[in-house]
């Protein structure tokens, strides 16, 4: 039986990549893709995700914009890493003619109160935020909640001690983390170490250029971004990490632990993993801490490269 999930994001080009490696794996069925404000705004991010729906053959997976904003911070997008479309300057056609009958928040809540879903959020928490605020009964429902976002000894990428998705909306973070439900962070720690390299898109053109040349056309300004940046050659794709670690747990180890998000002050968005046990409560949280990057790329590569024709 396939599991059941939504996928919270902002794409985004990891997000785009984080979509695709999920609907192309065979145990996974997408129920919905839900939109937040993020990476991009929240109508780019939705044209964004029909664009690579589009290229998935796959328009019929329903897909609704949430939130525009986070709950009290000022919004800051995060083009100048993706690029002024989100996706890289690829500029691909936009898709016409695909209404949506319900927005992001009212469809978290239909969907988990009739069936058995996870969420993977590979976005700011906005949305979940406010489906934990509109109706707690369907957010107790989530099956598996996993969240690309955080940082525990690695550093930040929006300040030396916070993650762009948590920073962004640091009170939207805050209150899933103290919502009682057990949150998998996949943050930097781990996501740092899956750099898409010149190398592998070598291999990715070769053995599939369908993809290869999509994947090479929207990681392009990633990769000079990275360049610029943080003097890496490659870029490294956060997201489908998330979606790898809820298809297969073994290809990232770590603890569980009591996690605090830091909303105000200089270290606003800082996820404060209390390894020591100071604060003696109860675990909100299993912290990924080790990534085996060839179990990730193998998944990554079968994904893409041998199931999207
Ligand atoms: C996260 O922020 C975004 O830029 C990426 O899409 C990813 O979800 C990494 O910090
Ligand atoms: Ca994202």
């Amino acid at each position: 039986m396939k599991r059941k999930i939504i996928i919270d994001c902002d794409p985004g080009i990891d997000d785009s990549l984080a979509i695709m490696m999920a609907l192309s794996h065979p145990d996974i069925e997408v129920l919905g893709i839900t939109i937040v404000a993020g990476n991009c705004p929240v109508e780019m991010g939705f044209s964004n995700a029909k664009k690579i729906l589009k290229f998935m053959n796959r328009l019929d997976v329903p897909v609704f914009s949430g939130a525009s904003q986070p709950l009290k911070r000022n919004y800051i997008n995060a083009l100048d890493t993706h690029g002024s479309d989100g996706l890289g300057e690829s500029f691909l056609e936009e898709i016409e003619g695909y209404e949506q009958k319900e927005d992001a928040i009212s469809f978290l809540s239909n969907t988990l109160k009739k069936e058995k879903c996870s969420i993977i959020a590979i976005g700011p928490l906005t949305n979940l935020a406010l489906l934990l605020k509109k109706d707690k009964e369907a957010y107790d429902n989530i099956e598996q909640l996993i969240s690309m976002g955080g940082n525990y000894k690695s550093h930040g990428n929006c300040s030396p001690v916070a993650e762009y998705n948590y920073w962004c909306d640091p009170d939207a973070a805050s209150l899933v983390y103290n919502s009682g439900k057990k949150i998998h962070m996949v943050g930097l720690d781990v996501t740092r170490k899956i750099v898409l390299t010149p190398k592998r898109l070598d291999y990715m053109k070769k053995e599939n250029p369908r993809v290869g040349n999509f994947v090479e056309k929207i990681t392009k300004f990633y990769f000079q971004f990275h360049l610029e940046w943080e003097h890496l050659v490659g870029c490294v794709i956060n997201d489908p990490l998330a979606i790898a670690y809820f298809i297969d747990p073994s290809i990232c180890s770590g603890f569980e632990s009591f996690v605090q998000i830091e909303t105000k002050s200089l270290s606003i968005g800082q996820s404060i993993v209390d390894d020591h046990n100071f604060y003696r409560k109860q675990a909100n949280a299993f912290i990924c801490t080790q990534v085996n990057e060839e179990k990730f790329f193998n998944l990554f590569y079968d994904c893409l490269l041998r199931r999207i024709k």
